[in-house]
This record gives structure tokens, sequence and C-alpha cells, in this order.
């Protein structure tokens, strides 16, 4: 049988890859990346650095190049499923033709499988092609959110509070709550939220030498996080942002 991992290898620093992500590092053969093209090589660079750090025995790289993806498409949902379906035959391949009886795989998903990410989806389409066997297992990894939240030293619910996290798609039609997350948005999307008694906790590149951290009351840093943000992605070539929304009038911390 073939074994196949979904590794979570946290959010941006190297050294947020858990101890049991390590362990199952250590005992691959093949390690799947799936090329994002340039603007993301620095987090490539990142995935390779992580593997040739831990993996001692000798491993193979199988990289494939991500399907095109209509990124401004009639139907938002058909797009992305068709972005799926050319995905899970490209999986199909790799497992299929790469990977050899009693072998052991892996795709590293950045932060945690569970969160943004469709490895999980596309590898579950994978197994219902049946065209290739493989057990399959699921290492949780430190999440953007965590590392905001992290390292603005602050906590992700209020007492007994719910939390919503979202994306900057969804916070345009309006912010559903209290405490919201957002991520995922390439607009700025806080600039539509009008209400006054919001603090804003925004970090991009977390974890690593370039991480900004911005934190304050919305209507002040609004404008600001927008500037160094376009500055930031200029600069990079690329950039990766999360925020925390939270109402300041009522709740307690
Ligand atoms: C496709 S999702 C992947 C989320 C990932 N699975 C996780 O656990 O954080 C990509 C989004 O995650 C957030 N993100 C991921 N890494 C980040 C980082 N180092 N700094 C800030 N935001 C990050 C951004 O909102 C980005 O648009």
């Amino acid at each position: 049988m073939r074994k196949l991992s979904i590794i979570g290898i946290g959010a941006g620093h190297p050294d947020y890859i858990t101890v049991q992500a390590i362990k199952a590092l250590e005992t691959l053969d093949v390690v799947f990346l799936i090329d994002k093209g340039e603007e993301k090589d620095d987090l490539a660079k990142l995935r390779r650095e992580i593997c040739e750090r831990h993996i001692k025995k000798p491993f193979r790289f199988v990289e494939a190049k991500d399907p095109e993806r209509d990124r401004k498409p009639v139907s938002y949902e058909a797009a992305v499923t068709t972005w799926h379906d050319k995905r899970a035959a490209i999986y199909e391949a790799m497992i299929r033709n790469e990977l050899a009886d009693g072998q052991h795989g892996a795709f590293l998903v950045w932060g945690d499988p569970s969160l943004y990410d469709s490895t999980l989806r596309i590898v579950d389409q994978v197994a219902a092609m049946q065209t290739v066997a493989f057990e399959l297992d699921v290492i949780p990894g430190i999440t953007s959110v965590q590392a905001l939240t992290a390292r603005h030293r602050i906590t992700l619910n209020r007492i007994g509070g719910p939390v919503h996290i979202t994306t900057g798609r969804q916070l345009a039609k309006g912010l559903p709550g209290d405490d919201t997350v957002v991520m995922l948005d390439g607009e700025c999307t806080f600039k539509t939220v009008k209400d006054d008694g919001i603090d804003i906790y925004w970090g991009a590149y977390l974890g690593t030498e370039d991480e900004i951290l911005i934190s304050g009351r919305l209507s002040d840093h609004s404008a600001e996080i927008e500037r160094v943000r376009t500055e930031a992605r200029a600069r990079h070539g690329w950039i990766m942002d999360t925020y925390l929304l939270r109402k300041t009038s009522g709740g307690s911390q």
C-alpha cells in the first residue's frame, strides 16, 4: 500500500514545524510540490529548505505546475470546481506514477491543511476516482491565524465568545461578527467597514524576517495599512496578510 501524508508545515517561520511533522518528514520517499508560479518563489524555497533540513535519508521531489485558474470568472464557485478537477487529475497522476507500492509520499501544506487549503479536498477527489489506492494521514500545522494572535500577543476569542473566520470577498458583504479574522483579502476590504468602534490587528509575512505588524483603531490605521501593504507587495512581488477585526464596544478581553 502507498502511504500519503498531508503535512501542515506552519505559516511562515521554519520553527513553526511540529515534532509530529518532523517525524513524518523523516520517513518520506517522495515530496510532491506544486509550482504556483514565480511570485510564490520564496514560499517554494522555504518548503525545500524544510525538507533538506529534516529529511535525512535519500528522497525525491516530484514537481508539477499548478493548472491555470480563471481569475475573473462569471461564477466563482464553478471556476474553483473546474480548477480543482484539473488539479485532481494532476495529483492522481503524480501519486500513481511517482509513488511505488510501500513508499511514503507527502504534500506539504502552508499553515494547517484544514484552513483555506484545497489539498485535502483534492486528495479526497483522487481517492474517489479509485484508480490508485493509498493510506492517508493528516498532520496539523500552525496557522497564520495563530501566528497573527501570537505576534500581536492577543487572544483570538473573548471570554466565551465566538470567532468568525472569513475571506475578504465575504467581508465585502458586511462584518459577520464582533471578532472576525479575515484571510485571502487582496483588496484591503477592511476599508469598507465603517463602524467606528473597531480595532484591527494586521500582520503580513507573519513568522518570516519580512514580517510587518500594525494594530490599533481601524479608522486611524486603515489608510496606513493600505499604503504599507501596497509598498510591501511591490517590493516582494507578492504578499500574504491576515487580520483580526475586533469590535471594542461591549466585549471584555
Ligand atoms: C490559501 S490560504 C492558506 C492558509 C493556511 N492554510 C493557514 O493555515 O494559515 C492563504 C492565506 O493565508 C493567510 N496567510 C498565510 N500565511 C501567512 C503569513 N505568513 N502571514 C500572513 N498571512 C498569511 C493570508 O490571508 C493568505 O491570503
